[in-house]
């Protein structure tokens, strides 16, 4: 993990928030690299997600919501952690995590093992970040960062029913930030403060949920596989009754196993009517649904997929992660999926002479048309070729001789360093096809 968050700052993928004041704890900025990865997983979710289906909606609900909404949600009462302090060295750690955690005084003791530790009995702390909305405050002005996107689409599942054309059984999906208070974030971008989740909340029949459950199960692992993860790294975590959150009938973690340990990365749960039925209470608004085809009115039952979208950066940045041996030195590669890679190709002129550079600046401003591009003319071709596979760009065009005389390219592969011979014409389309 290290060598990978060094990695990481080197080469812009992810940097510390207010860094240059000391950074602010568990916070992180996406570089230039690092943006262009997340874009690319989430693009690829809500393609598989809205774009690729007929039975699911996309929505961007606001941030703050209504106060009632997470007193109906259980989270003002529920979405709590047990917490304890040290009050000798002011450090705050999870009760229920203590096992994991280290004290800050003696690392290699854990927290009330050494001698000066001084624990508090453990109090429930909730995770909520709470702000005040207008210019006084006051209790009654109290609204909170949304902990998850899921709310935003229960309390808008009838303005979506209502002005799209869908019918039950059908989805609402959202990419948005989250904000928890973690007592003990960590892992780097693993458990953060602030975050992205990609979530969908899809409304059954009583009845039928059990099997939609089990579709989306099965939908879900699939599309880890198809962003490029290894299926051996991938597993399944079913919750025990101890484990399921407040609302959940049924849940199933997908976890992968990071230099750290296995880990969540996207949960997958049978939420029955709770959110639908807590709704209806709170805001005394009916949400029933009346399904025409079987002259039946009910609450629809939901089965949600909730990914976190920094975790899924965070998985494919360690899956990808290599190091080889190449002509005795170490070359380190970070072999993406092309889809999400965040540079498509690069564009080297081989040396700055010859027509060379006018041939390769052509060539990068026609490809930058189709897709991220970079073009590097600077030091020996060999360490630029290991500048892209340290930002795991999939492919290299290279303008040499034989371009100037038979308008070909030298395209070198990251993964295999195979090179073949691309015409700088058929050369966009040809990458186009292998990044998708
Ligand atoms: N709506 C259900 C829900 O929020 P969750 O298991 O608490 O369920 C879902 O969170 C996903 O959100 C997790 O699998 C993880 O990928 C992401 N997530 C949760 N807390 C996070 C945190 N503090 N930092 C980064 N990602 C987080």
């Amino acid at each position: 993990m290290d060598k990978l968050v060094s990695l990481c700052k080197r080469r812009g993928f992810v940097f510390q928030s207010s860094e240059i004041y000391g950074g602010l704890g568990s916070v992180w900025d996406y570089g230039p690299l690092g943006v262009e990865l997340k874009k690319n997983i989430k693009d690829r979710w809500w393609r598989a997600m809205v774009h690729a289906r007929d039975d699911i909606e996309g929505l961007d609900a606001a941030i703050l919501m209504h106060p009632r909404v997470w007193e109906a949600s259980g989270h003002v009462a529920g979405f709590t952690d047990p917490l304890v302090d040290c009050k000798t060295c002011k450090a705050r750690f999870r009760a229920d995590k203590l096992e994991d955690a280290r004290c800050p005084q003696k690392p290699s003791k854990k927290p009330g093992e050494h001698s000066t530790c001084e624990l508090t009995e453990p109090r429930m702390f909730n995770l909520m970040f709470k702000t005040f909305m207008g210019p006084v405050e006051e209790s009654a002005a109290v609204v909170y960062l949304r902990p998850e996107t899921a709310q935003g689409i229960y309390v808008n599942y009838q303005n979506v029913l209502n002005s799209s054309r869908q019918r039950v059984p059908f989805g609402i999906a959202q990419i948005g930030k989250a904000f928890r208070n973690e007592i003990t974030p960590g892992n780097f971008i693993f458990r953060t403060r602030e975050f992205e989740q990609m979530e969908m909340q899809f409304f059954v029949k009583p009845g039928s949920d059990e099997e939609w459950f089990e579709r989306w199960r099965e939908w879900r692992m699939a599309w880890h596989h198809s962003i490029g993860l290894a299926p051996a790294k991938l597993r399944w975590h079913v919750h025990g009754p101890g484990e399921l959150a407040h609302y959940a009938k049924a849940a199933y973690d997908i976890e992968y196993e990071f230099p750290f340990g296995w880990n969540e990365i996207e949960g997958i749960h049978n939420r029955s009517d709770f959110d639908l039925g807590r709704h209806q209470e709170y805001s005394g608004k009916k949400l029933e649904y009346f399904d025409q085809a079987s002259n039946e009115r009910f609450l629809p039952f939901i089965v949600e997929t909730s990914a976190g979208a920094d975790r899924v950066t965070l998985t494919t940045l360690v899956d990808a992660y290599r190091e080889e041996e190449v002509e005795g030195e170490t070359r380190v590669v970070l072999s993406f999926h092309p889809t999400i890679a965040p540079i498509k190709a690069a564009v080297l002129p081989l040396v700055k002479k010859d027509g060379m550079p006018e041939l390769a600046d052509r060539l990068f401003h026609d490809l930058k048309k189709h897709f991220p591009c970079f073009y590097d003319d600077s030091g020996a071709i060999g360490r630029r070729y290991r500048r892209m596979d340290e930002a795991g760009t999939p492919f290299c065009c290279t303008i040499d001789g034989q371009t100037t005389s038979d308008g070909t390219v030298t395209v070198r592969e990251r993964d295999a360093m195979t090179q073949i011979r691309v015409h700088q014409d058929q050369l966009a389309a040809w990458i186009r096809e292998r990044v998708g």
